[in-house]
């Protein structure tokens, strides 16, 4: 990467409500965190993109439907050139990305995972999904995962993670709601460490204590082994 001094420039991808895109633009937009959200690539015309236009970010349609792999990829990076794109980050971006682009921004690219991976994590374990098995496997504890992207989906070098205590008759769609509001502040401050370190060039240290709002005595069950899903849709 060429070393700069001036705020990095991100591009994010999403497929959805883009609620993390959001995250990311407030947080970034709220002070000088040396990173700034230039660019949103949608595969589809979904929630983000107008959160995108309301926020003045310029938003970039790629489908993928139908389109081999290396054409996808052509058109994303032309994108990222003509934005000067440094740091890409996944928000809900549910399409695979092409190797091309994964082994350019080595060390460049996060995806936030809304579980505790290695666990929940990999072919099918997204969205619900996630939540769903989170709910049947009897674990007291999921959390958000801010991970590298490498070629292998949800599998690249963990960033930062944070624990969510699964309460007592929890149902999916109350731990989604926790995990989401732990995602928005877990996402920006994973970002922050990164660009921190990319603009000092030092390689960024995995983060600790990221679980601001647990108490220090909480007691941290054994987490379940991963689960697995047939679902696939990437
Ligand atoms: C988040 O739960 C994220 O962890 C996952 O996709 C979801 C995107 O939600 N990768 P939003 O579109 O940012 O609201």
């Amino acid at each position: 990467m060429t070393p700069k001094t001036g705020p990095l420039n991100v591009a994010v991808l999403a497929s959805g409500g883009g609620s993390n895109f959001q995250a990311l633009v407030d947080h970034s937009a709220s002070g000088d965190h040396g990173w700034s959200v230039r660019l949103l690539v949608m595969n589809r015309d979904a929630g983000a993109a107008e959160r995108a236009r309301a926020a003045d970010v310029p938003v970039r349609i790629i489908s993928t439907r139908d389109r081999p792999d290396d054409e996808v990829a052509q058109e994303t990076l032309a994108a990222f050139h003509e934005h000067e794109i440094d740091v890409v980050l996944l928000a809900g971006y549910l399409r695979r990305i092409p190797t091309e682009i994964t082994r350019r921004y080595a060390g460049r690219m996060l995806n936030i995972h809304p579980a505790l991976l290695p666990h929940f994590g990999g072919p099918g374990m997204y969205g619900m999904n996630v939540h769903r098995a989170v709910a049947e496997s009897g674990t007291t504890v999921t959390g958000a995962t801010v991970h590298f992207v490498s070629e292998d989906y949800d599998e690249g070098a963990v960033l930062a993670q944070w624990q969510v205590v699964r309460l007592p008759g929890d149902t999916p769609e109350a731990i989604a709601a926790r995990v989401l509001e732990v995602e928005h502040r877990l996402y920006p401050a994973a970002v922050d460490h990164l660009c921190a370190a990319l603009l000092t060039g030092v390689t960024p240290e995995r983060m600790v204590d990221v679980c601001l709002d647990d108490p220090p005595d909480v007691d941290r069950p054994e987490i379940p082994s991963r689960t697995e899903s047939n679902e696939e849709v990437r």
